[in-house]
This record gives C-alpha cells, sequence and structure tokens, in this order.
C-alpha cells in the first residue's frame, strides 16, 4: 500500500486500539460538516460528543440530547470524514436501562450516521452492557471518571477519583476494558490515576483534564478553539480565540450596514450582467 492510500484509509476501531502504548490518539469533538473537516485533516478521532447539547444547542446539561439530535449530528460529521475514525456518543436515557435496549439504540445510531463505534458512560454497572453490544458487533468506547450524564448524582462537574476514591475509578476503568471496550475516555481525575489505570488496562486510555501519560487525549473542539465563550476549564488549553474574532467580525459587518458601506459595488449585480 503507498504512503498516499494509507493515508487516505478510515481509521478503525481495531487501528486506535492497537495505539496502546504507541503514539498518542489524537481526538477531538465534532457536530458539523465543516468541523468534521478540519477535524478530519490532523485527527485520529473524531467524537460526536453529547457536549453537541451544551455547545450547539445552549442546554444547560448534556441531559436534555436526544437520539434524534445525535442522528442528526452523526450524519453531518460523516459527511465530512475522510479517514478519522467516528465515535458517536449514546445519549443520556439510551443505554443505561440494559444491554437490549442499548444494542436497540446503538444500531439505530450507527446504521443512521455510518459511526463506527458509540462512546457510553459508566464503568461496573454498564460492563455487561459493553460486553453484550461489542458480542454483537458494536465497538465501544468507554467513559469513566467524571461522567457528565451522571451530574445531578456527582453534585457538579468536580473531580473524580481523589484519595479514597481512586480504586472506584480504577476498577470502573478496568471493568469496561474487560468487557471488551477499545478504548477508555478518563475524564476529570487526578494525574496520578490516570497514569495508574493507563498501566492497569489493556486498551488505549484517552484522557480530558487526565495526564499527558494517557495514551491518547480528547478535547471539545470549540473549547481548544476559543469558541465556547468564557468557559475556561483548568484543562483546556485554548489553540486560538476564534470567539474574538467572530465578535470582531460581526460587529464590522454591522457597523457596515448602519453606515451602508456593505454592500460594496463589487457585492451587487447590473442589469445586464449573468448570475
Ligand atoms: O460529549 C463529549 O464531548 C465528551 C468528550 C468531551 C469526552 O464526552
Amino acid at each position: 500500500m503507498s504512503a498516499s492510500t494509507e493515508r487516505a484509509r478510515r481509521a478503525t476501531p481495531s487501528d486506535i486500539r492497537a495505539r496502546k502504548g504507541g503514539t498518542p490518539v489524537v481526538c477531538l469533538t465534532a457536530y458539523t460538516t465543516p468541523m468534521a473537516r478540519l477535524v478530519d485533516a490532523a485527527c485520529d478521532v473524531a467524537l460526536v460528543g453529547d457536549s453537541v447539547g451544551m455547545v450547539l444547542h445552549g442546554l444547560p446539561s448534556t441531559l436534555g440530547v436526544t437520539l434524534e439530535m445525535m442522528i442528526l449530528h452523526g450524519q453531518a460529521v460523516a459527511r465530512g470524514l475522510d479517514r478519522a475514525c467516528l465515535v458517536i456518543d449514546m445519549p443520556f436515557g439510551s443505554y443505561e436501562e440494559g444491554p437490549e435496549q442499548a444494542f436497540r439504540h446503538a444500531a439505530r445510531l450507527m446504521a443512521e450516521t455510518g459511526a463506527q463505534a458509540v462512546k457510553l458512560e459508566g464503568g461496573r454497572h454498564m460492563a455487561a452492557t459493553v460486553a453484550f453490544l461489542v458480542a454483537r458487533g458494536i465497538p465501544v468506547m468507554g467513559h469513566v471518571g467524571l461522567t457528565p450524564q451522571s451530574v445531578n448524582a456527582f453534585g457538579g462537574y468536580r473531580v473524580q477519583g481523589r484519595g479514597a476514591d481512586a480504586d472506584r475509578v480504577a476498577a470502573d476503568a478496568r471493568a469496561v476494558a474487560e468487557a471488551g471496550a477499545f478504548a477508555v475516555v478518563l475524564e476529570k481525575v487526578p494525574a496520578a490515576l490516570a497514569d495508574r489505570i493507563t498501566a492497569e488496562i489493556a486498551v488505549p486510555t484517552i484522557g480530558i483534564g487526565a495526564s499527558p501519560g494517557c495514551d491518547g487525549q480528547v478535547l471539545v473542539v470549540d473549547d481548544m478553539l476559543g469558541l465556547f465563550g468564557d468557559f475556561r476549564p483548568k484543562f483546556v488549553r485554548r489553540y486560538a480565540e476564534l470567539g474574538d474574532g467572530a465578535a470582531a467580525a460581526i460587529a464590522a459587518y454591522a457597523e457596515d450596514v448602519r453606515a451602508r458601506r456593505f454592500p460594496g459595488p463589487e457585492h451587487v449585480f447590473t442589469a445586464g450582467e449573468g448570475a
């Protein structure tokens, strides 16, 4: 296979799994086709996260995200990808009842979007569901530590696994890895715990607010581009301030319209001109 054919090949969950201990897996969220194209050019995994509810729809948490929302955004992202592995979140309420419910909804997400895997939140209590899906051909990415769909049970978006709580989070990560997950997201856990889990489980850990020692990293793309307002969590490095640039551009447009500087002569049509 030539280098260019190699690059054009779509990354699969098995490829991601094989990266354990190797070059870190690069993952960003995407919710739209244009953003998916940008993510596809540089990342191994494009995650249609249920963070879409907060980031694009203005919801107060991810709890109001529906299967239909995930399908629409999943379809949009799929249209922008050539090489990144497409993983889609199972929204709150679509999988917790049991393995059959999870299979029904995961199958719909995959069939209607072309996603190659689903991600679901939860540790030991979700292990049977992970095993059920994997046995039926649905690759699963796990997600332990701070699981935002449980924000009400946690009482906020707090770091998980501090002190004596570390063993609980480690046991959760082991359970989903042993159940067959091809990778496990570790969200907002102490760095030493993330390193311990990375050493303990056989599949890649994908950190967010975890440790540089994880086998990969994920961020919400709008956060790292500075598009999501004043939200500046400790674990995000802002690689751009696109929100400021957009605000300045919109203000300049508004001034130009009010002063009749836009449209200019180059933007209007004459009676005789073609399309
Ligand atoms: O919904 C999401 O965007 C996520 C990642 C940040 C891990 O679950």
